[in-house]
């Protein structure tokens, strides 16, 4: 049987983890034993998900941080070495939508608060996150960014948002050649469309026709499988994985869907 028991007391770090896939991935964490600490803007929310987490019989802490906040952001990671005396690993998932509309219409102010978050959120969470787990001198770091299907395909009217996931998927690539040599591996998740509040209060019915139109099994993303992916990129079972973006998408980036005879012979007959 495969055995996830190697994430067990490891210390790690979850941003926007008070809502959404960062609470799925918080709660999968905490349900294999590892020490989380659940990051977000969201102080209500993210005790909450401590609050369920300790019910459970899970360990978990909340701290407050803004990921575009280079002081947050190392005033989390300095709480966190001293309150655990490690840190392991931290998975960066922060980020915010953009409003869909060509590139000519986006103003500086809207590429300016898109990619603060998206993109600058990232890079600061790995740039004092590995300072932290090379001086813990863990076996096994990990990083995990929270990319997007738009970190690897262009999107149509989409293009802020698309431009900050794929430098996210680059800072991912890069990173992971810097620390390699000290066994760290660095991981993009790279999420097709999985229901959270991203969407908005985008009613139910519409966001079903959606994942008819845009994915091929017809169905949204449970968040839950998202936990379970970053767990496995958490384990001691996928330290040979480093540098990969990897999508969660029911297969919609591995091609475009062609309406062959087989499928539609009334039409293609
Ligand atoms: N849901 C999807 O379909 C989907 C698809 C692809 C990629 N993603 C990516 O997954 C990640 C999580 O998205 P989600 O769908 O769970 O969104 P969500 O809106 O449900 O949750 C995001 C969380 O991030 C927090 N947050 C926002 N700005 C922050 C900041 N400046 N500092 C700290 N925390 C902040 C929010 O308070 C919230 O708790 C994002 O990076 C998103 O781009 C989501």
């Amino acid at each position: 049987m495969t055995d996830f028991s190697s994430v067990k007391g490891k210390v790690v770090i979850i941003t926007g983890a008070a809502d959404g896939l960062g609470e799925a991935i918080a709660q999968c964490y905490a349900e294999n034993g590892m020490k989380v600490v659940v990051s977000d803007i969201n102080e209500e929310k993210g005790n909450q998900v401590v609050h369920q987490i300790k019910a459970k019989g899970g360990e978990a802490t909340f701290v407050k941080a803004d990921v575009r906040e280079e002081v947050d952001v190392k005033e989390m990671i300095d709480f966190v070495v001293k309150t655990y005396g490690r840190l392991d690993g931290i998975v960066n998932n922060a980020g915010i939508p953009a409003p869909n509309r060509p590139v000519h219409e986006y103003s500086v102010v809207e590429f300016d608060k898109i990619t603060s978050v998206d993109l600058k959120g990232v890079f600061l969470g790995m740039k004092y996150g590995v300072e932290a787990i090379l001086k813990s001198k863990v076996s096994g770091g990990f990083i995990i960014n929270i990319a997007s299907l738009a970190g690897i395909l262009g999107n149509s009217s989409m293009g802020l948002y698309t431009s900050a996931k794929h430098g996210v998927v680059g800072l991912t690539k890069s990173a992971s050649l810097d620390y390699a040599p000290y066994n760290i591996t660095v991981n993009a998740i790279c999420p097709g469309t999985f229901r959270t509040s991203i969407w908005g209060d985008a009613p139910e019915e519409v966001m079903q026709q959606y994942a008819k139109i845009i994915s091929p099994n017809e169905r949204l993303g449970d968040p839950k499988e998202i936990g379970h992916l970053a767990l496995f990129l958490a384990s001691d079972l996928a330290r040979y994985i480093s540098g990969a973006a990897i999508p969660i998408d029911a297969g919609s980036s591995a091609g475009k869907i062609t309406p062959t005879k087989w499928e539609h012979p009334e039409i293609l007959d």
